[in-house]
């Protein structure tokens, strides 16, 4: 057994008495700590007009209904009560809400949105709001998408005219999710709509063009403010660790340092380096885990190796991707240091059918990122990735993060609470968890 502080038990003086564990049984959340769960128009809502809506993915499935959260939105905030959370991270789908450029907002879908926030007020749940989620209006995905600097201010106007529309609602905005996932994923693999490889050109600048546009709407959030209370904003990261498997291979120490450099470096450079920092109130890290490359190949089930044939190698996946948990503890402390921002977990889950797998891997995250806050790190949440089993983009219907399921085999849609939803529940009730 190992502490910790990674150092290995001691045995006492008076003999070969073990010495007792002095890891506290319970670890407490600093006090006014958000848990909350986590979502995102596209995988949620259905019946959405954006890139993905003729999408089919890998399993047959598209998004045109998914959860039904359109409709069932009442329904899917009593299970957030069920959970116990005080928190909600959501998305506001920019292409329900203006029809061209410049246009005023579309009075129903907004009254939707209000309806949405005003019921999580009233169930004591915070949103946190996030403006861009891997989805962009028809309008801009023909004209250029986010290569094109257009669509820079064009975005900029419709979040000055949401912020000032919802300034009594919410306090808390995520500008952007993984500039770095959606960047790659449309321009450098493929997986995306437009599905573009290997544009490298493009790839950087839809970052640059994300983060000049970050930069413009933290300004403008901070100046309207919010009826509610100081306002926060940020943008959300995904933080993976790009490692080798074998240690002697310069060629995947090749391709995890490119990896690093590109998805990790340039995208933190471009959005929080040097004076570019400044109008951020927060820095939002999603971490699931780490990517170790053999032979070129990524050790990850979404590379299409078995989840039992990576385990053989002492590669220890979810059905996306190797679980890393020491990493939470390395990617809060590093990058509340660097940075010198407040962070919140904006995203962490595990996708399986093995339940008791999942809860493993929320327990030692959760230990993880307690340490991080016991060694300075400022946290302020906790975001689980995510509310209900939805349409994961390229996967579709196969990957299950929900802590409550949903039948998608039924057209009703039922939602049913997992194992994990319970012990979720109790870590957010008792804003504590037990040691793992
Ligand atoms: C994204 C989510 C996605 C999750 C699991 C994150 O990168 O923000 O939209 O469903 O990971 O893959």
């Amino acid at each position: 057994m190992v502490s910790p502080a990674g150092t290995p038990p001691r045995e006492t003086d008076r003999g070969n008495e073990p010495r007792p564990d002095t890891t506290p049984a319970v670890l407490k959340f600093p006090d006014r700590f958000l848990w909350g769960v986590a979502t995102a128009p596209t995988q949620v809502e259905g019946h959405v007009a954006n890139e993905w809506t003729d999408f089919v993915a890998r399993d047959g499935g598209t998004c045109r209904i998914a959860c039904d959260s359109y409709h069932r939105y009442p329904e899917d905030i009593e299970w957030m009560t069920r959970l116990g959370v005080n928190a909600c991270r959501m998305g506001i789908e920019w292409s329900r809400l203006q029809s061209s450029a410049y246009a005023p907002l579309n009075p129903l879908e907004l009254a939707r949105y209000c309806d949405l926030l005003d019921r999580l007020k009233a169930a004591d749940i915070v949103p946190m709001v996030v403006l861009h989620h891997f989805s962009n209006p028809p309008w801009i995905s023909s004209s250029g998408g986010w290569t094109n600097p257009a669509t820079v201010p064009v975005f900029v106007d419709y979040a000055t005219k949401l912020v000032t529309a919802l300034r009594d609602r919410v306090r808390i905005w995520n500008t952007f999710n993984e500039p770095d996932t959606y960047a790659s994923c449309t321009y450098l693999l493929g997986e995306f709509p437009p599905f573009y490889k290997w544009r490298l050109a493009s790839f950087r600048s839809v970052i640059r063009h994300m983060a000049e546009a970050h930069g413009k709407i933290c300004g403008v959030i901070r100046k309207s403010g919010s009826g509610l209370g100081p306002v926060e904003v940020g943008f959300s990261k995904n933080w993976t660790f790009f490692q080798t498997f074998h240690p002697a291979s310069p060629w995947d120490h090749a391709i995890a340092a490119i990896s690093h450099a590109l998805f990790n470096r340039f995208v933190l450079h471009s959005f929080l380096g040097g004076n570019r920092k400044e109008p951020s109130t927060f820095l939002g890290l999603n971490y699931y885990g780490r990517v170790r490359f053999s032979h070129f190949r990524p050790l990850v089930p979404v590379g299409g190796l078995t989840r039992e044939a990576l385990a053989r190698m002492g590669v220890i996946c979810d059905d996306m991707f190797e679980r890393h948990p020491t990493g939470m503890e390395l990617a809060v402390g590093q990058l509340n240091r660097q940075y010198r921002l407040p962070l919140y977990v904006t995203e962490h889950g595990s996708a399986s059918t093995d339940e008791a797998f999942r809860e493993r891997d929320l327990k030692e995250n959760l230990a993880a990122l307690h340490r991080a806050i016991g060694g300075g790190a400022e946290v302020r949440g906790f975001f689980y990735w995510s509310l209900l089993d939805n349409f994961e983009w390229q996967f579709g219907y196969a990957k299950k993060f929900g802590l409550v399921a949903v039948d998608f085999k039924d057209e009703k849609l039922p939602r049913t609470m997992k194992a994990l939803g319970q012990v979720y529940r109790q870590v957010c009730l008792e804003n504590a968890i037990q040691s793992p």
